[in-house]
């Protein structure tokens, strides 16, 4: 979502904050702007709505000359992406000027209270009563910081704010509130940093502290002073940035998603390592949070995530439930966040989130903790909001995923969950060494077998260009490759905006058997597993109503050659890791569609990366 950068120091600042917003762009955002105000002179204020290029372009020449300011991408939430809408945010008197990330619930009745003290507001955002707020209490004698601060305790809602003010320029001060998003302090020499996410830090330097909800900074080109909204001191020292720079580059390919789908044996293989050793066959999480007596006393597992996480959880389930022998279920977070859930000491709670930042599996996270569950964390982010609540974590470790369709982060969640699984299994006895042996050289062979996959690469792009002018497209699958089927749909209109559903193959009569024709292709997950028979008989029936399959076989052992209209013929894959291999054609389908229609793939229009907001 919403991007944040700022800059203090001793470099001209437009172009840090422009690089910085152009480093966030994978976030998914809709408008662009930045603020600069130099020591005695007025604040400048560029915004541009759509691409960042757009306000690249309109400021050739132009650009401002000062040494401190801040910048924004918008993902919209109140008022549509227009110019006007775009942050940086000002005061009626342009002296006060803000970004913010997340929504001000109470901005409504806060909003007519400052009209009627004469704010004149110009924007439909609900951002913008921040700035007139701090303008409001800096008219009744407040300094800028506090103004700031008092600001932070009036507006509800998860926020991340930036301010600054034309007064004091080489100032900025930053706070947060719950989970809409970070604020990274970033420590250079003799100039300082913020922004959302390290990415756009990491060119300058790789010294950072992270704010937590609830605190403040304040910081020049020397230092950073840390206090909580309520005002009391916080000590924080830099600690070095998790992420490598490098790790962030497209290494010659031609997006980010492909890059990130291609890397996946690689980066599957790191999600294994270091947590597996072979002589004797063995899981190995060092920071595992609970005893083994804990562990034990687990009756159920609630799997919980959004998106391609939540996907995630529900192939997760079943390694719960047959490798670990609890009983598992799955919830949306954003469901589970207001059902009042029955929860307790004896459920483990499983969040996963790639990010570490999404509101509501942080919200959900809360509830959980409210009564009393056991948390354990998949998440991809070290320091990320996920990981400070959970009582564990569970690092996927595949590096920064850029693409904002998920693709590497969910095949390294996958692995991760299979370990988490596994080690629940050993310690709870249900795994014994023959079938911990068996388990982990079967997750073992992962990597392998999507480099397989991939080695078929060229055959997308002229199944994409079969494909790519029909409408609706629909997925089936069965068992556990059926919330593969789920993925592949969602990742064919998140990136190239087709319609597409994913469904058990067995509700296919209830209901979407009627739309099934020559002008809606379905993509049938149909692996030779134990209910291939099953599938095969589900492929039939679209054919017999004049459909297109396109199906997703085992290399052969299939008999569907004179049946289904294409085949994607995948590696004979053990059942339980099956959805890691499986889900790479889909997400090659995907990106292979997209470039055919034309779209933006890494950054598709109106999604976000990170949904910091409800
Ligand atoms: C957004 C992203 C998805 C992601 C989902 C959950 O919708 O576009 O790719 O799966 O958020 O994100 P998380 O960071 O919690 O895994």
């Amino acid at each position: 979502m919403c991007g944040i950068v700022g800059y203090v120091g001793d470099r001209l600042a437009a172009p840090i904050l422009l690089d910085g917003l152009s480093r966030l762009e994978y976030r998914g955002y809709d408008s662009a702007g930045i603020a600069v105000v130099e020591s005695g002179k007025a604040l400048t204020v560029r915004k541009a709505s759509g691409k960042l290029s757009v306000l690249v372009e309109s400021m050739k020449g132009a650009a401002p000359t000062g040494f401190s300011g801040i910048g924004h991408t918008r993902w919209a939430t109140h008022g549509g992406p227009t110019e006007v809408n775009a942050h940086p945010h000002t005061d009626s008197n342009k002296n006060v000027v803000i970004v913010h990330n997340g929504i001000v619930e109470n901005y409504l009745e806060l909003k007519e209270r400052l009209q009627a003290e004469g704010h004149r507001f110009t924007s439909e955002t609900d951002s913008e009563v921040i700035a007139h707020l701090m303008e409001s209490l800096m008219g009744r004698g407040l300094v800028f910081e506090e103004a700031v601060r008092m600001t932070a305790q009036r507006i509800q809602g998860a926020q991340a704010v930036v301010a600054m003010n034309v007064q004091e320029p080489g100032t900025l001060v930053a706070f947060r509130l719950g989970n809409a998003g970070g604020i990274t302090v970033g420590y250079g020499q003799r100039e300082m940093f913020l922004a959302s996410d390290l990415p756009a830090l990491l060119p300058h330097t790789s010294q950072v502290a992270f704010l937590a909800p609830g605190e403040m900074v304040s910081v020049d080109a020397r230092e950073a002073r840390f206090r909580s909204v309520q005002g009391a001191p916080i000590h924080k020292s830099p600690q070095a940035a998790p992420y490598d720079a490098v790790a962030i580059a497209k290494d010659g390919y031609r997006h980010f998603m492909l890059k990130e789908i291609m890397e996946q044996p690689g980066t599957v293989h790191r999600a294994i390592g270091g947590r597996v050793s072979f002589e004797p066959a063995d899981v190995l999480l060092p920071d595992f949070p609970f005893t083994p007596a804990q562990v034990r006393e687990v009756n159920r597992i609630v799997l919980t995530g959004m998106g391609t996480s939540l996907h995630a959880c529900m192939v997760a389930r079943y390694y719960m439930e047959q490798i670990a022998g609890v009983p598992a279920e799955i919830d949306n977070s954003s469901e589970l966040r207001y059902r009042n859930p029955i929860l307790d000491s004896r459920t483990l709670v499983v969040s996963v989130s790639q990010s570490g930042e999404t509101a509501d599996t942080l919200g959900a996270m809360e509830e959980a903790a409210r009564s009393g569950a056991k948390q354990i964390t998949i998440c991809n982010v070290e320091g990320s909001q996920t990981t400070r609540m959970a009582h564990g974590t569970v690092f996927i470790g595949v590096g920064p995923e850029i693409g904002v369709a998920s693709t590497k982060c969910l095949t390294g969640s996958l692995a991760a969950l299979y370990l988490l699984a596994t080690y629940l299994g050993k310690v709870r006895g249900t795994v014994d060494q023959a079938r911990m042996t068996g388990l982990l050289n079967d997750l073992a062979s992962a990597p392998r077998l999507i480099g397989q996959a991939l080695e078929q690469r060229e055959a997308f792009g002229r199944l994409a260009h079969e494909y790519a002018d029909y409408y609706n497209f629909l997925y089936l699958g069965r068992g556990i490759n059926m919330p593969v089927a789920m993925e592949g749909a969602l990742k064919l209109k998140e990136v190239s905006y087709i319609h597409a559903e994913g469904y058990p193959a067995g509700e296919m009569k209830h209901g979407p058997i009627a739309l099934i024709s020559k002008d809606m292709p379905v993509v049938a997950l149909a692996p030779r597993d134990h209910l291939y028979d099953k599938m095969r008989s589900n492929i039939q029936e679209v054919k017999a109503r004049g459909g297109k399959v396109l199906a997703l076989v085992t290399q052969g052992h299939h008999d569907l050659a004179g049946v289904a209209d294409g085949l994607i013929e995948m590696p004979s894959t053990p059942y339980l890791v099956s959805p890691i291999v499986n889900v790479v054609p889909l997400q090659l389908l995907a990106y292979h569609m997209a470039l055919e229609r034309g779209c933006d793939v890494d950054q598709p229009r109106n999604l976000a990366k990170t949904v910091t907001v409800e």
